[in-house]
């Protein structure tokens, strides 16, 4: 359902061209509580990666339960074609990627500032084309965001790296060479870059202090089904040892615990019950507990995983957000909107990015009342909040928004929903199916 206003953006260094139907905004009506049955799109954080991994080969790899309609997937595949790969996509979330020649290892600055995730081609393509010449991913609003443990692995198998004019140029004319390469900190980018480099460099390379991320352990149960040779997925040592060429294969992406998280703290905070199909409750372990502290309650039926909260009030709990399986950032935001509505306090700690609290002064111009200092923030939990006009600043901080509109007395308009269409798929959609009172004002362009 969409109501067509004329709506100017604010001016602003986000208003990239791309960005023209950025100035769709979302009204939401506060106080339904949801009850329904919500579809799980595959991961982002998995696709993105994935992809990349398709680089690696001249031959086709077929995904299936590929998130399609997200605006990342679409950054990524021009990316993909600016180099030369051919990239279909279907309406039911079919992939099919063939890198058979690159005909241009350059991925342009106009394209990779758009996304971060697209310094992933770098690994693959200085593996198998022995160069490649990728614009240095800008920082972005939750932080600095370096790649200095992608550059530093990639030196120790052996690549020279340059860094000019904003772009980083990595050579191993002669192949990279296996190595072993720890990390002083644990960076899921980092650890799927050199994961995707190190399957086709001569020899062995460990990761130690590797990320164990569900994407992580997806990506690497693709690359062997491509030839890759891996071993210790999901621990926090990953053992690649190279081999000639990788073939084709076809994988279906992993369902995203991010999207599944969200959904569940949405009925946390509105009341009600949500079925959420074609997910699973075993990666969340790390926000389930804190959610059934708080009164939430949780059953699976096969595939299904039902979230139930009828309507005791919601106790305030502390977090601390971890590299999996601890708390992950990525729900840090969204959990901060519930606690607003608990009965006495919760305190969130952010450990993995340094600015990812840009939420919290859109939440407290809605009424929440929370304090930061440095990484921590302390959370009183308020009657109720009130609806506003908000700014949406990142992905995740956007969709904190919305779940915050969802319990807000009135309406709540949340501005600048590109963010949001870069991880979510069909939100509005699915939330209405689920008795929301939620729209998209698509702007007149
Ligand atoms: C991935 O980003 C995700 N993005 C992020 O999701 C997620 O928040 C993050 O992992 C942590 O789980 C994708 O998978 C596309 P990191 P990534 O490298 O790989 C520092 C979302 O909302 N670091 O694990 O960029 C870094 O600054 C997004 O979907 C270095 O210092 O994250 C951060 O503090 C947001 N040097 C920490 O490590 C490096 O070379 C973790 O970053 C790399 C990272």
């Amino acid at each position: 359902m969409t109501t067509v206003l004329n709506y100017v953006a604010p001016l602003d260094q986000d208003n990239l061209p791309s960005a023209k139907s950025g100035t769709d905004l979302i009204q939401i009506q506060g106080g339904k509580r949801l009850n329904g049955t919500i579809e799980i799109s595959g991961a982002k954080n998995a696709a993105l990666p994935l992809m990349c991994a398709a680089l690696l080969t001249e031959d086709a790899v077929r995904f299936t339960n590929m998130p399609n309609t997200l605006r990342d997937m679409r950054t990524l595949t021009a990316v993909l074609q600016s180099l030369g790969a051919e990239v279909t996509a279907g309406p039911a979330g079919e992939m099919v990627i063939r890198a058979e020649t690159i005909d241009d290892a350059h991925a342009d600055y106009e394209l990779v500032r758009q996304m971060r995730a697209s310094i992933l081609v770098l690994g693959p393509l200085v593996a198998r084309f022995g160069e490649a010449e990728v614009s240095l991913p800008g920082g972005c609003a939750i932080g600095t965001r370096p790649i200095d443990l992608h550059l530093m692995g990639l030196e120790a198998m052996g690549a020279k790296i340059d860094l000019q004019d904003g772009y980083v140029r990595a050579s191993a004319p002669n192949g990279l060479q296996g190595a072993a390469i720890t990390f002083a900190k644990v960076s899921v980018g980092a650890t799927e870059n050199l994961m995707m480099a190190a399957c086709l460099a001569k020899g062995k390379t460990t990761l130690i202090n590797a990320a164990k991320e569900p994407e992580i352990v997806d990506l690497g149960e693709l690359l062997i089904a491509m030839g890759g040779q891996i071993e210790g997925l999901g621990t926090s040592t990953i053992t690649i040892t190279g081999v000639e060429r990788m073939n084709g294969a076809t994988h279906s992406v992993v369902a995203d615990r991010i999207e599944t998280g969200t959904y569940m703290i949405a009925v946390a905070l509105t009341g009600g019950t949500l079925r959420l199909k074609n997910t699973q409750l075993r990666f969340l372990e790390a926000l389930v507990a804190p959610l059934k502290k708080a009164g939430v309650s949780f059953d699976v039926e096969g595939e299904d995983v039902i979230v139930h909260r009828n309507g005791t009030p919601l106790v305030g709990t502390d977090i601390m957000t971890e590299p999996f399986p601890g708390f992950p950032t990525d729900l840090q935001a969204q959990f901060m909107t519930m606690l607003t509505q608990c009965e006495g306090a919760g305190m969130v700690t952010e450990t993995i990015f340094e600015n990812r609290f840009m939420h919290v002064p859109e939440l407290c111009r809605m009424g929440a009342n929370i304090t930061v200092h440095n990484g921590s923030a302390i959370v009183r939990g308020v009657k109720r909040l009130k609806g506003a006009e908000v700014m949406a600043t990142d992905l995740r901080a956007s969709v904190a928004l919305v779940l915050a509109g969802l319990v807000a007395e009135g309406t709540t308009t949340v501005n600048r929903i590109y963010h949001l269409d870069r991880g979510y798929e069909n939100l509005v959609e699915k939330l209405q199916a689920c008795g929301a009172e939620i729209s998209r004002i698509r702007a007149i362009e």
